[in-house]
């Protein structure tokens, strides 16, 4: 057998377990797995002395967004090469539509976004900001290979809030469909009292950031995970809970998939790793996201959700804004464009503080990043596992080189990390994007614009429904 690439000599992790070789790969895909494979013709990678993964999938990034009064700093050129130089080789973004879009017009949206500027692949949640509208375009998108779908209980003055009207009868549809709806899950009307109660020059002035963490209680997104949940035992409909934070929320989770109710957790590394302390930092506002950082006590509880399996995935939500438009708030924490940049410390921060910090083993982790996000978000097998027929999506990583954390080296648009200065392994020495090398020697080589869309024919842990999708066409 003759391949154009082998990645040679490291220790590779497939769904089958961890062995010291070769993965052989011709075109896009691999084709062989095995000790001292046949290099005559082929570039040889080597991989001695490093594990080798598949490439992760962020399954929870937001590029170019229109949000807070202002749009995400990093775009599809310059979020997927930071993706890339940490490892990751899938991502799925979310399409919103704003007034007056259909959902196709939300897809076509971020499609063009995408298109000639994105180095890995790609695809989207399919966001429903007004139920009554959208409810008849929810089949024709899934048929469009769109299986996942995103509401979000808060961002009333974005136009995105969706109430349980909506969630309710969007489980049904999920159910009847075969597809997946992502929740943001907090409870918005007693979120607007808390802000309300809050919102004076006064405490402005005395807490400043802090406010953000003194409003944001858990019962915030405990009630909603717990309200979300309801609906997804009453209706059957498969639903994610994306970014969960807290501790209440993993109790509700696990306890509910104890009864066998259809709902899968993710959590976001930046819970797993970061707490609120950061509040009492003069730059603390720069942590600002939804849901907030919480306490070291629920990052205890999220590893080991993630150890129970009770937590499926850990994503990014990757939102970033630089320093200036951070500086938006102007003292008023309501004011700050929410969210962080991710993607290129996804695995880093999760080999670092997950594996060599004794909370996951190698296995663990490349469920957590790889196969999980692939299986449920429909793009398993051919994203997510080193074995014969997929993509030759792969991670090569030192086991103990550790780089410091610097925003002036990153691809990110940030001026600014949450873990600057922090010295984290697992960085990618090299990544292959469908058998091609796009990160070597830790610096990004692939050109922008190869990144293709992965249509997708169906999402969560139940059988597809047979249907006739893009993807089967
Ligand atoms: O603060 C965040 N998370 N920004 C992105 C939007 C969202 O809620 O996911
Ligand atoms: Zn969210
Ligand atoms: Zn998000």
């Amino acid at each position: 057998m003759r391949f154009d690439r082998v990645v040679r000599g490291g220790t590779v992790f497939t769904p089958a377990g961890s062995f010291v070789g070769d993965v052989g790969i011709r075109g896009e895909k691999i084709v062989a797995l095995g000790e001292d494979l046949p290099t005559e013709g082929a570039q040889v990678i080597d991989a001695a002395g490093h594990y080798v993964i598949p490439g992760a999938l962020d399954v929870h990034v937001h590029l170019e967004l229109p949000f807070c009064g202002t749009v995400s700093a990093d775009d599809y050129r310059s979020g997927t090469r930071a993706a890339a130089r940490g490892g990751v080789t899938t991502l799925i973004d979310f399409a919103i539509p704003y007034a007056g879009d259909t959902l196709n017009d939300a897809a076509d949206a971020w499609l063009a976004k995408a298109k000639g500027k994105a180095l890995i692949d790609y695809t989207f949640h399919i966001c429903i900001t007004r139920w009554a509208e959208h409810r008849d375009q929810i089949e024709g998108m899934v048929e469009r290979g769109f299986p996942t779908f995103k509401e979000f209980m808060i961002y009333e003055s974005e136009g995105w809030q969706s109430d349980d009207r909506a969630m309710f009868s969007t489980l049904e549809k999920m159910r009847e469909l075969g597809a997946m709806l992502l929740v943001h899950a907090e409870s918005a009307r007693v979120l607007d009292e808390l802000i309300e109660r809050h919102h004076t020059p006064e405490l402005m002035k005395e807490h400043g950031a802090r406010l953000h963490r003194m409003t944001r209680p858990n019962f915030i997104e405990a009630e909603a995970i717990q309200r979300a949940v309801a609906w997804s035992e009453a209706t059957g409909g498969q639903l994610y809970i994306v970014h969960m934070s807290t501790a209440e929320g993993t109790e509700i989770v696990k306890a509910a998939q104890g009864r066998g109710v259809p709902v899968l957790a993710e959590t976001c590394v930046q819970y797993l790793v970061l707490d609120d302390s950061v509040f009492d930092r003069e730059d603390g506002h720069l942590f600002a996201c939804c849901p907030q950082l919480k306490k070291p006590a629920d990052a205890e509880r999220l590893w080991k959700g993630l150890k129970d399996g009770t937590v499926s995935v850990i994503s990014t939500d990757t939102c970033t804004f630089s320093r200036e438009q951070k500086a938006m708030w102007e003292g008023d924490w309501t004011k700050i464009p929410m969210g962080m940049p991710g993607l290129e410390t996804l695995l880093p921060l999760t080999y670092t503080h997950g594996v060599l910090g004794g909370r996951l083993t190698m296995g663990e982790m490349v469920e957590k990043l790889c196969t999980n996000p692939a299986r449920i978000m429909g793009l398993h097998p051919r994203k997510g596992a080193i074995q014969v027929g997929a993509d030759a999506d792969l991670a090569i990583l030192h086991p103990t080189h550790k780089i410091a954390v610097d925003p002036a080296q990153m691809e990110t648009n940030a001026d600014w990390s949450p873990f600057e200065g922090w010295e984290l392994a697992g960085f990618a020495r090299t990544t292959l994007s469908r058998g091609e090398v796009i990160v070597d020697d830790y610096r990004v080589v692939g050109q922008e614009g190869r990144g293709q869309w992965l249509p997708r024919t169906h999402a969560g842990l139940r059988p597809a429904p047979e249907r006739q999708t893009a993807a089967a066409e």
